[in-house]
């Protein structure tokens, strides 16, 4: 039986009126967990770039980064569907290198689907990876892959000519066979029309309370990243706070020898104790030539 949440259940979802939640990971670790907790999707996001490896966007990510990450989520995560950003520059050339590099998320990287970030422009480069059998997300709104084209990270569709071409750049990229669509930092009030205009699935972040689903960075959601918090973030755990006063006991033990406890070490067999008093008595005779490992025990 196949208990995979599928590009197919997203749009069963929608159909039901059921809410989809998806969350990022990038390790095996997390994966993991979030996977336990029954999340729906988690997407190996290019915010990686940012919350894992530290550069100020996303756009120094590669596509051998997405590769190594998605690959540890894969073999964390036995429910959630799997979805794997196309890092910049690895759709943008041709057509022909696109569908080899969501090939490759898919073939090396074991995701289920690839998202990519833009609207009518990418609308043939879409239809090419559903061509080859590949599910796509799209992503529209604040596409952070397009920060220094959008003058940052910004809210976007806030007047009249921007916000129809939000609308049908979301219309279109339906037409071309995504199957669901990220909608990142949009007034609810337009991601509210899209939703209900579209027959796939609208992932929100940052677009209010009408999506079909919503989608967050763990990293912002645990409180581990906080370099820059958008206003659209919940903080649901202070997991940075955790951190430090973990750390902060660890270093306060060591130094006052208050750990390792006796229950944190491995005792040695009798006999063998036996020889390490000769070695430190200096009466053990080692098969050695090594002239400085005998003057140290002798
Ligand atoms: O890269 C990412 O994590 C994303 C989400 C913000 C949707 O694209």
């Amino acid at each position: 039986m196949n208990l995979r949440f599928t590009a197919q259940s997203f749009l069963e979802a929608k159909v039901k009126k059921e809410k989809i939640t998806m969350l990022t990971a990038y390790d095996y670790a997390m994966a993991k967990l979030i996977d336990a907790c029954g999340v729906e999707a988690i997407l190996i996001g290019d915010s990686l770039g940012m919350v894992v490896q530290g550069y100020d966007s996303t756009l120094e990510v590669t596509l051998e980064d997405m590769i190594y990450h998605c690959k540890s989520v894969a073999r964390g995560a036995k429910r959630a569907m799997l979805i794997g950003d196309m890092p910049f520059l690895t759709y943008h050339i041709s057509m022909t290198e696109a569908v080899r590099n969501a090939g490759r998320l898919v073939q090396e990287g074991k995701v289920h689907a690839v998202k990519l970030e833009g609207g009518r422009e990418r609308a043939e480069t879409v239809k090419a990876i559903v061509g080859a059998q590949i599910p796509v997300m799209g992503h529209l709104g604040l596409t952070p892959q397009s920060v220094h084209a959008l003058g940052g990270f910004k809210v976007q569709g806030k007047d009249e000519v921007k916000a129809k071409a939000l609308i049908e750049d979301a219309l279109i990229l339906e037409e071309a066979g995504v199957f669901a669509i990220v909608l990142e930092a949009v007034p609810e009030e337009l991601a509210k029309v899209i939703t209900e205009k579209l027959h796939i699935p609208v992932i929100g972040i940052g677009a209010g309370r009408y999506c079909d689903g919503q989608v967050l960075v763990i990293h912002d959601m645990l409180g581990l990243y906080n370099d820059f918090t958008p206003k659209f973030v919940k903080q649901y755990a202070d997991l940075g706070a955790c951190v430090k006063e973990a750390v902060g006991h660890y270093i306060k033990e060591v130094k006052n020898q208050s750990f390792p406890e006796e229950k944190h070490v491995f005792s040695m067999d009798h006999n063998l104790v036996k020889m390490l008093d000769d070695v430190q008595g200096g009466s053990y005779e080692f098969n050695t030539n090594c002239t400085r490992l005998k003057s140290l025990v002798r």
